[in-house]
């Protein structure tokens, strides 16, 4: 068996002139080969498959400040396009925890950031929850900076098998960590069509989250269960008839994306463990210590800016963002997914 040829892997066969199905763009899922196609994805505005690009990092590095030998944690590891831009500048001396809740996605990163040359003295990667924090302050000690840049990653949403996209079908899962809690899917076996309504309405402000939640129980008490993401938009398609022809397309995209992050909200119990990790946060910064968090939408912007004002108002905060930071114009048109982005900081007293 000596001396055999490693055995050819054919690539990946797709129909028409360029692969559209996630696993089926085999050059984006491989940026260290085709670094060239990534640029031109780049360029025209999109994210390559199995990639995020960062948002607001120069402002969350100017709201960091960041210095060699600061100890600082990035709560939401992501694709480690924030960590890798806060390593930059935190050495000679310094060190960064960061965590992720996601199982899936957290060793790609982890090897990625690895290979760039950040070994464990410089880098702590912890598979966590952040509401968590003080597991990595017994640890760190206090810090001089934290980072949360909120909701999911690119990743998360264009896999298909992750279930957070309503614009391909897979399953209806929508965990950050498909290892814990129960599926979507599961949820609406069980939920009551009130606390659906509810849901639909405090998560995301969903003017249909009577209707919608009306439909889907009708289905479920037929026996009909919702496993995967395309029956899902079929019941918010069929709902939304009620809506003139003529605005009926766009209508379903926004509903289908309110419902679909309302559920997601949900099955993480997203507002909860913001809670938890906002409540934390002044006992973990060092004196004059910053945190930045990006949020996405209007669930996430009030509680960290109640959150905010609360403990700067009991003296524990110095100073807090008088207003949220935008991402530039420039910034939204390259990624349109920094559209919905907010910024916010405070400083420890
Ligand atoms: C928008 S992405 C972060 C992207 C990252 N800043 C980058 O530059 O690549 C958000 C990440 O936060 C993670 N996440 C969401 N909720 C979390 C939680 N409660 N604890 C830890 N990580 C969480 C998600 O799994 C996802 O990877």
């Amino acid at each position: 068996m000596e001396n055999q040829e490693p055995k050819h892997v054919r690539r990946i066969r797709y129909k028409g002139t360029h692969p559209k199905a996630f696993k089926e763009k085999y050059k984006e899922l491989q940026p260290d080969l085709y670094s060239e196609d990534i640029a031109k994805v780049i360029d025209q505005g999109r994210t390559p498959a199995g990639m995020h690009r960062s948002i607001c990092v120069d402002e969350i590095l100017a709201i960091l400040s960041i210095e060699p030998g600061q100890v600082g944690m990035d709560a939401t590891l992501g694709y480690g396009g924030h960590s890798l831009e806060i390593l930059k500048r935190l050495q000679p001396g310094g060190r960064l925890f960061a965590t992720d809740i996601d199982p899936i996605e957290l060793p790609r990163t982890e090897e990625r950031l690895r290979g760039l040359g950040y070994g464990e003295d410089v880098l702590t990667i912890r598979e966590l929850n952040f509401s968590e924090i003080e597991l990595i302050v017994a640890e760190s000690g206090l810090l001089n900076f934290v980072l949360a840049d909120l909701g999911v990653s690119s990743m998360q949403i264009d896999n298909p098998d992750r279930g957070f996209t309503f614009k391909v079908d897979g399953p209806l899962d929508l965990r950050l960590n498909p290892n814990k809690g129960k599926p979507a899917s599961s949820l609406l076996k069980i939920v009551s069509q009130d606390r659906l309504t509810e849901i639909f309405t405090e998560n995301s402000d969903e003017p249909y989250a009577h209707e919608i939640a009306e439909a889907i129980i009708i289905k479920i008490s037929k026996g009909i269960t919702i496993e995967t993401t395309k029956q899902l938009r079929d019941i918010i398609i069929e709902v939304l008839k009620i809506v003139p022809q003529d605005q009926r397309k766009e209508e379903v995209k926004k509903t289908c994306q309110r419902v679909f992050q309302a559920l997601r909200i949900a099955v993480n119990n997203e507002f909860g463990v913001l809670e938890g990790f906002l409540n934390e946060l002044p006992y973990s910064l060092a004196l004059g210590g910053r945190v930045a968090i990006l949020t996405f939408h209007s669930g996430e912007d009030r509680r960290v800016k109640k959150s905010f004002q609360h403990f700067f108002n009991l003296g524990l905060y110095s100073e807090v963002a008088p207003d949220p930071i935008r991402p530039s114009a420039e910034e939204c048109n390259a990624n349109p997914r920094a559209r919905s982005a907010k910024l916010r900081w405070a400083e420890k007293a």
